[in-house]
């Protein structure tokens, strides 16, 4: 039984969280099994070897997709995604105002154009009419993120781009298992770019993953990923410039082994996600995303909003308190606290050392500037959502706790506090 009225933990009470978390183990023998083949065979070059050659078919069987590439980041795969459809410098590519940088960096190393989709302030998914609204004839893709683990609208996003010729990225990144209209997202777009790094669902400690079905794109992408080598055709004359992205033998060992713990985590995960939410439903002045029907949450990040106007506490203020009541809480949604495009490279368009190309050229006409207000629901998220962590380690104690902590929080700073609502009363006696 909880009581949100006990006193703060920042004010001297007992911090909430009182259940131990239990230590995070994600990696155990099938990685080492499988490392220990790499090593015995002496070959950790993904092209010779078979560990990376495996994950690729497996995942694509996971997707039903016809084919997969691994490289070594998530970053790099969208680099490649981006790389693959061959556009040319100063084509406008539209993504979400708040994603991770990733996202960006190969298309501004290609000399594309960023241009920034607002979010839904329910979801904090790219709004489709935001996109709509930012389409230009020199767009030339669309970058889909699924941000926190919740599906963007795929439908809106994926008719925009039929319905101009332009062609769908997924970046799902952040969206292992997570579903639109019952269907895992990473199927529908062209090409889908996904990350293994050390903060995903699982991790090979850096990691990415492509998937197409389209042959053509395959190919150019397996030429992108590997300096434009043809090491199919046996030919060395490379005919565009292209990184070196390949994934090690080492990295295709643990992200195997890890790809057969995905459904563990993920069912973990999202048990834990649904059970804190359902008890953050109860309190007053919360609200959560909007999990679209057939939608799932597969609980990247695990968010709730505070309606600024109902509370004395700035969404900072709130995590501070929750952190001493034992939750590990951030104001920043895990973007430094501001959407992408505020950061100082876009401000002072500085991607390449005294340029401002991509986004000013002569040779592409583009002139692009990303003033403060550009995107306002995405800017003022900020004031609104707080991330608690809640990984696969945690037991239903430890998200119980974890929902008294907030309920604690939110009845303390709530404006006219000294009341419980009906459905807060109705939780705390059930809790
Ligand atoms: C939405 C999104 N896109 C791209 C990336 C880049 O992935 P990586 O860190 O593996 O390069 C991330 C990583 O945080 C991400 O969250």
């Amino acid at each position: 039984m909880f009581d949100i009225t006990e006193k703060l933990a920042i004010e001297g009470g007992a911090p909430a969280m009182k259940t131990p978390i239990a230590h995070r183990k994600r990696h155990g023998e099938a990685e080492k099994h499988y490392l220990g083949e790499v090593i015995d065979s002496d070959t950790l070059f993904f092209y010779l070897g078979t560990k990376v050659r495996e994950l690729e078919r497996r995942f694509a069987a996971l997707y039903d997709k016809k084919h997969c590439i691994a490289c070594s980041s998530g970053t790099a795969s969208l680099h490649i995604a981006i790389g693959a459809l061959q556009l040319a410098p100063g084509t406008e590519v539209i993504t979400s105002a708040i994603t991770d940088m990733g996202t960006l960096t190969g298309l501004l190393y290609q000399g594309l154009v960023p241009v920034f989709a607002d979010v839904e302030s329910d979801t904090l998914n790219m709004d489709p009419a935001s996109v709509r609204a930012v389409m230009t004839a020199k767009t030339g893709a669309i970058i889909a993120v699924h941000h926190a683990g919740l599906a963007a609208n795929l439908d809106g996003l994926l008719d925009l781009g039929s319905a101009s010729g332009v062609p769908v990225i997924e970046d799902c990144a952040q969206a292992y298992g997570c579903k639109w209209e019952g269907e895992l997202v990473g199927r529908r777009g062209l090409i889908s770019c996904f990350s293994l790094n050390h903060f995903k669902h699982i991790s090979a400690g850096s990691g990415g993953m492509i998937l197409t079905d389209d042959d053509h794109i395959r190919y150019i992408a397996s030429l992108f990923l590997d300096k434009c080598y043809q090491r199919e055709e046996n030919i060395r004359n490379p005919f565009f410039l292209a990184p070196n992205y390949q994934m090690t033998e080492m990295q295709g060992a643990v992200a195997l082994a890890q790809l057969e713990r995905l459904d563990e985590f993920l069912e973990i995960r999202m048990r834990l996600g649904d059970r804190l939410m359902q008890h953050l439903s109860m309190l007053d002045g919360i609200s959560l995303q909007s999990v679209p029907d057939g939608a799932t949450h597969s609980y990247f990040l695990t968010l709730f909003a505070i309606d600024p106007g109902r509370f004395s506490a700035t969404t900072t203020q709130f995590a501070e308190a929750l952190r001493k009541e034992g939750v590990n809480a951030k104001a920043n949604l895990v973007t430094g606290g501001k959407p992408v495009y505020l950061y100082d490279l876009f401000q002072a368009r500085s991607a390449f050392p005294g340029s401002h190309y991509p986004f000013a050229s002569r040779d592409t006409g583009s002139d692009r500037y990303y003033p403060k207000g550009l995107c306002p629901v995405a800017e003022s998220a900020f004031e609104r959502w707080i991330v608690v962590e809640l990984l696969e380690n945690y037991s239903i104690q430890n998200v119980d706790e974890m929902a008294h902590a907030i309920g604690k929080v939110a009845h303390h700073f709530r404006l006219h506090a000294g009341t419980l609502t009906g459905s807060e009363a109705r939780g705390s006696a059930r809790n």
